[in-house]
């Protein structure tokens, strides 16, 4: 499960604590979610495939996921509810207002760090709902969060809470994500590719792709 499947955990925590005010004692019970409606943005990514399985074991009750059509055999599969290719629906924005906006989620999870997606949040997002970014870096993560963050709403600001979450590993929630596996709320992991180790550099050049389709795997020789 590693650095995603801990992220996935740990944002699924945020999410049963800001949004039903439970201090996250919801994760790894089954039913934090119970009745919500998430939305997952890069739903066939390495976090995006553990957070959507997480977010229908913890009983959410419609999980959206975002990917291109190639990838919607793959979410559905994990427990998807409805996907959403963004490729299809561009401005994806518009499309989310236009199917979504009777009924809002409760939580936009962005494993892909799109500053529309928040800014438009208010057609889709109920104004208790939570967004969690975690996407990080200047130009995706700091920037937007500055912005974000203290741009009141009379001047443009977004009128919806946003996080900007980066990881702390720790064994903890290492603990919770083996958990979860073990509970069957995580029941596939999903492979990408395997390489080598001295293939490591193709490996990280095939995840700075932004296409793989759950984790890219590099062996380490234990010979
Ligand atoms: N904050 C933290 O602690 C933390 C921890 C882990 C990762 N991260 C960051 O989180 C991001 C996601 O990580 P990851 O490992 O899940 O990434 P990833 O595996 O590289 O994500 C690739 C997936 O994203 C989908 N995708 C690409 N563009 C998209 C778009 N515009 N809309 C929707 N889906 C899109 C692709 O689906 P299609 O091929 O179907 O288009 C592909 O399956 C990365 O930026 C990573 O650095 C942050």
């Amino acid at each position: 499960m590693g650095i995603a499947g801990q992220t996935a955990c740990a944002m699924a925590r945020r999410v049963v604590g800001d949004v039903n005010g439970g201090g996250g004692d919801g994760v790894g019970k089954g039913e934090g979610m119970k009745g919500m409606r998430v939305l997952v943005n890069g739903a066939s990514g390495g976090v995006g495939s553990v957070l959507v399985q997480i977010c229908k074991g913890m009983g959410a009750e419609v999980v959206v996921g975002v990917c291109s059509g190639a990838s919607e055999g793959l979410v559905k599969g994990l427990g998807v509810d409805e996907v959403v290719d963004y490729r299809v629906h561009n401005p994806l924005e518009d499309h989310l207002a236009e199917t979504f906006g009777e009924q809002h989620f409760d939580a936009v999870l962005d494993c892909v760090g799109s500053q529309a997606l928040y800014t438009h949040s208010p057609r889709y997002l109920k104004p208790e709902g939570k967004f969690i970014n975690i996407v990080g870096g200047w130009s995706q993560g700091v920037v937007p969060f500055i912005r974000n963050k203290l741009r009141p709403c009379l001047l443009g600001g977004t009128p919806r809470g946003y996080e900007l979450f980066l990881l702390s590993a720790s064994g903890e929630t290492a603990r919770e994500a083996a958990a979860f596996v073990e509970q069957g709320i995580i029941k596939q992991a999903v492979i990408d590719s395997v390489f080598p180790m001295e293939e490591a550099i193709e490996a990280y050049e095939r995840l700075a792709t932004g296409r793989a389709k759950g984790k890219v795997v590099v062996e380490v020789d234990n010979s």
